[in-house]
């Protein structure tokens, strides 16, 4: 039967045709998760503590008042009602696409891109204009290109700085002409914004997308730049009333609310963002110099435009299809990197990730593979 809706995303069918091997997962998209042990100690409390969890109900459907306020301490323009909170960010994408988009809709998506955000779009018919990053010492963004596509009637333009998978990063300047250009063509602007926080340089971080532009949307979480995928708390933030009405309409179709003890928890969490973002950063830039390095070193194999935000790399392999490479990495050597396919992109390239405390071993790894084609 021809399936019209919720096809299954590349993204998750690549990793569970590989599962059966339980390889040594390279691309994950989020720092090294968190103990519960090592989380206590950096921020030298005890979140988990059972007496700070009181009642054990729901929690309002926008998110729980102290939660949004501690999330609200993130921005500078943005107060408690223009936030709500979801169930991951996944849901944060799928409620801001489908309250702003109908079919036929134009919607324009930077590729190479995490599959969710055009793939949703794409479910409710809408028309996908990409445009794609291109590679050069980092990964940049064609802004005359950008105007030249938002002029052909965009409603929707779709970012993610700091971007997964290549670890792009926008500066001050160019985000403000992209509001600009925005504003001009009057579009809305979604700000997947789940990696900020982990610029490799601090001074590079942007405002969030919602404090500086009336159609702009921000989208945090938890799972990224705080590392804690295990709770499944993310935001959405903007400036219209309107929208965020609509979002808790739709978010009564899938979480309602999201769980009173991650509530708890997140607050206490986003508190203490810097020490949090600090550690993290701190994995990512080690990892980032044993991989320029290598890929310096190898560069018979390996394109790669340096990563400057983010815990993602997107090298670009050289000899064969990477679709090919990628394989036979999980096959052979039990080492799982997610290929430009399941990215929109027809970029031969492969994500994969800086994020964890054993990248010498996954590099051992790739090296093994790479170096024997
Ligand atoms: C750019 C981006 N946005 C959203 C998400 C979804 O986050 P979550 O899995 O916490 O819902 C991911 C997850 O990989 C992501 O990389």
């Amino acid at each position: 039967m021809a399936m019209s809706r919720f096809n299954p995303l590349k993204m998750t069918g690549f990793s569970a045709k590989w599962r059966k091997l339980n390889p040594v997962n390279f691309h994950s998209s989020n720092p090294q998760a968190f103990s519960i042990q090592e989380l206590n100690q950096l921020l030298d409390e005890n979140l988990f503590a059972m007496d700070s969890l009181q009642q054990l109900n729901y929690v309002p459907d926008e998110g729980t008042e102290s939660l949004r306020s501690a999330i609200s301490l993130l921005f500078t323009n943005i107060s408690v009602p223009e936030i709500v909170i979801t169930s991951g960010a996944q849901e944060a994408i799928f409620c801001c696409i489908h309250a702003l988009l109908e079919t036929n809709d134009k919607v324009l998506a930077i590729t190479p891109i995490f599959e969710p955000l055009l793939s949703t779009a794409q479910e409710i018919g809408c028309q996908i204009i990409t445009q794609s990053l291109q590679p050069k010492t980092v990964w940049e963004l064609d802004l005359n290109q950008l105007e030249q596509n938002l002029k052909q009637g965009i409603k929707l333009l779709i970012l993610n700085f700091p971007h997964n998978p290549t670890g792009a990063m926008l500066t001050f300047q160019q985000l403000n002409q992209i509001i600009s250009l925005c504003d001009k063509y009057d579009c809305w602007l979604l700000s997947d914004e789940v990696f900020r926080g982990l610029e490799h340089e601090e001074s590079n971080r942007l405002p969030c997308v919602a404090d500086i532009y009336p159609k702009g949307i921000s989208i945090g979480v938890l799972s990224k730049s705080f590392a804690l995928p295990a709770i499944r708390v993310a935001w959405v933030a903007s400036q219209n009333k309107w929208l965020m009405q609509r979002l808790i309409e739709i978010k009564a179709y899938l979480s309602i609310c999201n769980s009173f003890i991650d509530s708890i928890i997140s607050e206490k969490v986003i508190k203490q963002h810097q020490k949090i973002w600090q550690r993290n950063r701190k994995i990512i830039l080690a990892n980032k110099f044993i991989l320029n390095e290598y890929m310096n070193n190898h560069s018979e194999y390996f394109s790669y435009s340096v990563p400057e935000a983010g815990c993602l790399a997107f090298p670009i392999f050289k000899p064969f299809s990477v679709e090919r490479f990628a394989e036979n990495l999980v096959y052979t050597n039990k080492l799982l990197v997610l290929p430009s396919s399941v990215f929109y992109t027809s970029i031969n390239g492969f994500r994969l990730s800086l994020g964890s405390k054993d990248f010498n071993d996954k590099i051992e790894l790739l090296h093994k593979l790479s170096s024997d084609n």
